[in-house]
């Protein structure tokens, strides 16, 4: 049993931040439906996030860009039914929050109502403050997510390293600051450069969490599917991978098949 599930009942905000104050780790992992939450929340994960990355992972779509709020509803009232530790948190879409503050309130209060999560994920630093504070004038939970957003693909062109120029990482440690002095209960930093991540998270009281920002953060995030390596054409530095389950699912896919044709399933035992 990890140290965290021994040490909390039900993870909240104020958990995270206790964490960060006792130098424990934070972990996250995405999930987007039922069984797979079930099984990330009774592993003992801290952080549940129903990522946008369901448009790429569940959906096959190349960007994060087409999900739409009522899919990511969908997927988080899947979750929540399933999860009775962690701490859920929700991705707002694109489209869900960067018109305006009020239809950023909606979108976020339509998660809340309508999936039961307990907060709300926003990319993006100054250009959207004003939204992230009306929903927190709302006592919605928000998590902050900055250096590669991938709802910005296209402004960035690549999905390669973000923060490397001097100006870049400046902009980024400013935005850092002004997420957690506008409430934000904790803050992603994703695939910026290790030294940029350790300064972050030195200069914030909140919890920073990292994917490809190295090891000197709160805490790590990762795609459940990638780590399990159910998506093996992903291979980007920072992902270590924990199964090899597109093999092994193979491997059972191709029993199965073999096993049907061949008349072996089902034998006498395995019917009625
Ligand atoms: O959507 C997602 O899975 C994410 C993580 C990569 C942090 O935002």
């Amino acid at each position: 049993m990890s140290t965290a599930k021994k040490s909390y009942k039900k993870i909240t905000t104020k958990s995270l931040t206790d964490m960060k104050n006792n130098g424990e780790k934070i972990a996250m992992l995405t999930a987007y439906d039922y069984t797979m939450a079930k099984i990330v929340d009774n592993a003992g994960i801290d952080i549940i996030l129903v990522g946008d990355s369901a448009s790429n992972v569940m959906a096959g779509h190349e960007t994060t860009l087409p999900i739409t709020l009522d899919q990511m509803i969908y997927h988080a009232s899947s979750v929540v039914r399933a999860t009775s530790r962690s701490l859920v948190v929700v991705d707002l879409p694109f489209g869900s929050y960067q018109g305006n503050s009020k239809s950023a309130l909606d979108s976020a209060i339509r998660i809340m109502k309508e999936s039961g999560g307990h907060s709300v994920k926003l990319e993006g630093g100054s250009e959207i403050a004003e939204s992230i504070s009306r929903i927190l004038t709302a006592g919605i939970p928000v998590m902050g997510h900055l250096g590669l957003t991938p709802q910005s693909i296209y402004k960035f062109g690549t999905f390669t390293v973000r923060a490397k120029e001097e100006e870049e990482a400046k902009k980024l440690l400013e935005d850092a600051k002004l997420l957690e002095d506008l409430g934000c209960f904790a803050l992603v930093l994703e695939k910026i450069p290790a030294k940029l991540a350790k300064k972050v998270a030195e200069s914030l009281s909140i919890p920073v969490i990292g994917i490809g920002a190295g090891n000197d953060v709160d805490g790590q995030v990762l795609v459940t599917h990638d780590m399990l390596g159910m998506t093996h054409e992903f291979h980007p530095r920072f992902l270590r991978r924990y199964l090899d389950l597109y093999s092994e699912m193979t491997g059972a896919f191709e029993g199965y098949i073999s096993d049907v044709k061949s008349r072996d399933f089902p034998n006498e035992n395995e019917q009625y």
